[in-house]
């Protein structure tokens, strides 16, 4: 009896190709490295006055979540932390914007003026 020649299916023999086997590997684990990124709009900055400053003048070296966790700080605080970053970390933050973005740290991931630290 004459046997028909079978093909495999399209998977099976897609398996069998290391090439393919390696891609679908490296796939794979991107999928995985993109579950693990947060939520993208918790990388950006709450919209705002002065948001444009801190979105080109904060996110050279981390992300907006360093802003963003804190817990409501004054505007004092704000101007510390800013100062820190310019100072200790040289964060390139042009002097004659700085009184224009701690306020907008302060009015948006801060204590309001009227509560106290102004
Ligand atoms: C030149 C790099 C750089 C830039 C630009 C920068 N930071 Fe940072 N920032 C750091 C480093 C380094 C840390 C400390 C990270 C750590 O301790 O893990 C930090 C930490 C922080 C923290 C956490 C609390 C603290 O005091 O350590 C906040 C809040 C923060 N940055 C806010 C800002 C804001 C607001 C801006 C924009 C005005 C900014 N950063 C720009 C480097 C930078």
């Amino acid at each position: 009896m004459k046997h028909k020649h079978l093909r495999p299916p399209l998977v099976v023999r897609a398996l069998a190709r290391p090439a393919t086997l390696l891609l679908s590997a490296a796939m794979f684990s991107i999928s995985l490295a993109q579950d693990w990124q947060l939520p993208k709009e918790t990388q950006k900055f709450k919209p705002g006055p002065g948001a444009e400053l801190a979105t080109s003048n904060c996110l050279l070296c981390h992300s907006a979540d360093y802003v963003s966790t804190q817990p409501p700080l004054t505007r004092t605080a704000w101007k510390a932390t800013v100062d820190k970053m310019r100072v200790k970390y040289g964060a390139p933050i042009s002097t004659n914007k700085l009184d224009e973005l701690i306020d907008y740290l302060a009015a948006t991931y801060g204590i309001r003026a009227d509560a106290r630290g102004r």
